[in-house]
């Protein structure tokens, strides 16, 4: 049963703590009719220069990250907006915000600020219609088909969330023969804690990294690759075949503004795009690679664009830092044919609806959505309905550790509970059948 409206009563913001330790934004919306739709917002760590502004506070208190004036802004200016509003029309509450905020990147009343207000809305929104947040996102979204997305799940971290204890920031394992979402946690389950064992006989140091993956220190990105392929085999399962490798490069915070050049300093390298190019072209060719994010610079265009004529039509290659889930970056891709899928986080974009917008676009160029969280999470499992909704087909939430990652994977097991929804196995990897014959 749908009901025809619900009114905003009040809106109220407060500073909670992330994983990281970091103040961030939890905005509680209520109707009048007394249901509360909470939610929280991320943060990256690794961010792109186009992503929507997060509001910080500067200053001395919580090292300059305080959310107090984003917290004001939620509680001020955009509580006295909101008030009254119907909670069933998302995209009018989308464009309120927007406009209130008035800048092209929501720099004013804060991209955080926004956020949480949009998407707590949203939840509102289905508890007064008393159905599953991901069933209301999935009218919201118009027109797809939900399922059960295929994780791409961290196991080694190097980069800015491991202390550059390499240069790569991401090897992510896929369970490309899970049937079901559960199968596919306990595979990778098993995999985590077969790199763990592998690396300890290794004399490696098993570090805990910001999205709960280990942090080996490797000091070649092929023996990070050789590391997975051995955590495959040592957790009973055949590479390229029962698991696959994903690759988030994150090369934006390798890239040399003043020469030009990405600076692999764990390596001891620096390379030019060309030899980038190669250098991932030889991953794909040596090892069950599938996909890979941010293989190069987010102004790399004419990089992107040899990359993706070299590899497009054999791995998905995801644009995070390249497209910050903004649709005008993203159109631009489409039409340069650059890149040919898109990571998606709601705090890139800064509102449910304009998120909801990048995945349509996606899908409508068949570039495939990752729906994504960001390396400082909260236990806000939001992102597990939104991917589940959007028929999204793949999730990326970090390893398979750490209750801030936990609950988005058990919230897809809440999902998966009534055994309704497909499992979207390796649907997203169009070329998937193609490398699995090759490896
Ligand atoms: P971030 O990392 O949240 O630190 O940006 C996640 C990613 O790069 O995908
Ligand atoms: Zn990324």
């Amino acid at each position: 049963m749908t009901v025809a409206s619900a009114a905003v009563g009040s809106v109220h913001a407060r500073q909670i703590f992330d994983s990281r330790g970091r103040p961030t934004i939890e905005v509680d919306v209520t109707t009048t009719s007394g249901v509360v739709g909470r939610a929280s917002v991320p943060s990256g760590a690794s961010t792109g220069t186009h992503e929507a502004w997060e509001l910080r506070d500067g200053g001395d208190a919580y090292a300059g990250l305080g959310v107090s004036n984003a917290v004001a802004n939620v509680n001020g200016e955009i509580a006295s907006a909101l008030r009254g509003f119907d909670v069933l029309d998302q995209r009018g509450v989308d464009t309120v915000l927007v406009a209130l905020d008035g800048t092209q990147n929501l720099r004013r009343l804060g991209a955080n600020a926004v956020l949480g207000v949009s998407l707590a809305v949203s939840r509102a929104a289905a508890q007064s219609n008393d159905v599953p947040l991901y069933q209301w996102l999935g009218e919201l979204g118009g027109g797809t088909n939900p399922s059960l997305p295929m994780p791409m799940v961290n196991i080694l971290s190097g980069g800015l969330h491991a202390g550059r204890g390499m240069d790569v920031q991401d090897f992510l394992a896929v369970p490309a023969s899970a049937t079901t979402i559960d199968e596919a946690l306990t595979m990778v389950g098993l995999i985590r804690s077969a790199a763990a064992q592998v690396m300890a006989e290794r004399g490696l140091t098993t570090l805990l990294a910001d999205e709960g993956g280990l942090s080996p220190g490797l000091d070649s990105s092929e023996a990070a690759l050789e590391l997975m392929v051995a955590s495959f085999e040592r957790a009973g399962l055949s590479p390229g075949v029962d698991a696959v490798i994903a690759i988030d490069v994150a090369a934006h915070s390798l890239w040399d503004q003043q020469r030009g050049e990405y600076n692999l300093a764990r390596e001891g390298r620096r390379l030019g795009t060309p030899e980038m190019i190669e250098m991932v072209c030889s991953w794909v060719d040596d090892f069950p690679v599938v996909s890979i994010e941010d293989a190069l610079d987010e102004e790399d265009w004419e990089g992107w664009k040899s990359l993706t004529a070299r590899l497009g039509d054999r791995i998905n290659l995801i644009g995070d830092d390249f497209f910050t889930t903004n649709p005008i970056r993203l159109q631009r891709g489409v039409d340069e044919l650059a890149a040919n899928g898109v990571l998606v986080k709601v705090n890139q974009n800064g509102t449910l609806t304009g998120t909801l917008d990048v995945v349509a676009a996606a899908r409508a160029a068949q570039y495939v959505p990752v729906v994504s969280a960001r390396s400082g999470e909260t236990e806000d499992s939001f992102i597990s309905d939104l991917a589940v909704a959007t028929g999204a087909g793949q999730i990326k939430v970090g390893s398979v550790r750490c209750s801030d990652r936990l609950s988005k994977y058990n919230q897809l097991v809440r999902i998966a509970e009534n055994g309704s929804l497909p499992f979207a196995r390796m649907d997203a990897y169009p070329r998937f059948a193609s490398v699995r014959a090759s490896a």
